[in-house]
């Protein structure tokens, strides 16, 4: 018979805080599917595998569910009987559903007119109060976070710590799923949760396998020297925002103390690679995945290194001014030795096309910037020969299909229209 899911809390009950493993409101969310997409690997060639974490298979159609399961199991356990959260619109969908499921009243700030019908119909149908702002993403996130500070209402964004605990687990399912911890995690950011939350998730795993070890040393990739994580933008950010993010590489060659711990060894490891070490004694272990964060062009305050006032993207889901956890992700970035970069909204419809045509896997706009983002550095020579390659779609396609029914033009894409009758259909088919 099988196994049945019992949700994210309960299944990873051990690496998670007591306060969240006890009186669990669940839909089940986890144990999403990990995809190869063969087709992917072959375009950037060179050995690699790639895998696909499909987040929008969970129970509302996103990510947001790992993280709303411990944020209202949390809430219900301190006595809170309303929740209150920002939306582009899968938290608000999220959020809803939860609440509904612990007989809370959920209230969603949205930004008017700027999210997915989808998402919006999901809020409504599960009863939340939708109020839509006059503003952005950004405006609705500094109300949500002044009615928790003023209001009996608990803030469920992912400022809200449980919202890490929650979504940690997609990287622990990760390693479980593939057996070995990838060697790069390719990850789509907006307000920057949930690159900070996989980041946690890799590192917990690796030190929950590794306890005993004093120096862990993660293989980074052959041209991480060269990543964004070191441009003067981002430096400059990190030092804007008060962020001291120490990195520290040598070469491999050079590291006659290193030891590889890691559940990868040798796969990347080579006498191009870049070696970081870091001690356990300063408090940081590190994991052999390196977070590969990327934003969209028109929203890309981490990447650019300063606030936009006006995000722009048709990824409504990252059209993100100024991320809550922006200093979080800069360190998730740095301590990886990974890279944050940006990608256009035509190379980010290209990859939801390429996604859906050749691993039959519907993902929202958002989601592809993560494919698009990966392509973009094979072609800029950063992956690596050989690497295993993961990549998050934190979203369902169905939530927001607008796009996929146009060409790369703009042009409607529609159904042909045939009389009922055989052989004109079966002409019209090619048949
Ligand atoms: C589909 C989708 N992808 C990516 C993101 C970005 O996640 P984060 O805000 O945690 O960076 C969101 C956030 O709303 C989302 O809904």
């Amino acid at each position: 018979m099988a196994k049945l899911w019992r949700g994210v809390l309960t299944e990873y009950a051990d690496l998670l805080p007591a306060n969240l493993t006890h009186n669990i409101v669940t839909l089940q969310e986890g144990g999403t599917p990990l995809i190869e997409a063969r087709a992917i690997a072959e375009q950037i060639g060179n050995g690699v595998s790639v895998w696909l974490k499909f987040e929008g298979a969970n129970p509302t159609g996103s990510f947001k569910d790992r993280g709303m399961t411990a944020a209202i199991t949390d809430a219900k356990n301190a006595g809170s009987q309303a929740v209150v959260c920002a939306s582009t619109g899968n938290t608000s969908a999220s959020a809803a559903a939860y609440s509904a499921q612990a007989g809370l009243t959920c209230s969603v700030l949205v930004p008017q007119g700027k999210i997915a019908m989808g998402k919006l119909a999901q809020a409504i149908a599960h009863n939340a109060k939708v109020i839509q702002i006059d503003g952005n993403f950004d405006d609705c996130l500094v109300l949500a976070r002044k009615l928790a500070e003023n209001y009996l209402v608990t803030l469920v964004n992912s400022i809200n710590p449980a919202r890490m605990q929650g979504q940690k687990t997609a990287a622990f399912e990760i390693v479980d799923q593939l057996g070995r911890f990838p060697d790069i995690h390719c990850i789509p950011v907006g307000n920057a949760g949930n690159i900070t939350a996989y980041w946690m998730g890799f590192q917990e795993y690796c030190r929950k396998t590794h306890l005993d070890t004093d120096t862990v040393v993660t293989t980074g990739t052959a041209t991480a020297a060269d990543a964004p994580s070191k441009s003067p933008a981002l430096v400059g950010y990190l030092n804007g925002r008060g962020v001291g993010v120490t990195i520290s590489r040598t070469n491999a060659s050079d590291s006659d103390t290193a030891t590889d711990h890691t559940a990868n060894a040798g796969s990347t490891a080579n006498d191009t690679s870049v070696v970081t070490e870091i001690h356990s004694a300063t408090g940081t272990v590190a994991a052999p995945t390196a977070m590969w964060g990327f934003q969209a062009e028109g929203a890309a305050p981490l990447v650019d290194g300063y606030i936009f006032e006006h995000p722009e993207t048709i990824a409504s889901a990252i059209r993100i001014g100024n991320p809550a956890r922006a200093e979080d992700a800069l360190a998730a970035v740095s301590e990886s030795q990974g890279l944050l970069d940006k990608v256009s909204d035509t190379e980010i419809l290209a990859a939801q096309k390429l996604i859906s045509n050749t691993t039959g896997v519907f993902c929202e706009p958002a989601s592809a910037a993560s494919i698009a983002g990966l392509l973009k550095s094979a072609k800029k020579g950063l992956v690596p020969a050989n690497a295993t390659i993961t990549a998050t779609l934190t979203g369902h396609g169905l939530k927001d299909p607008s796009f996929a029914l146009q060409d790369s033009t703009g042009a409607a894409l529609k159904p042909i229209e045939a009389p009922n009758y055989l052989t004109r259909v079966a002409t019209l088919l090619g048949l």
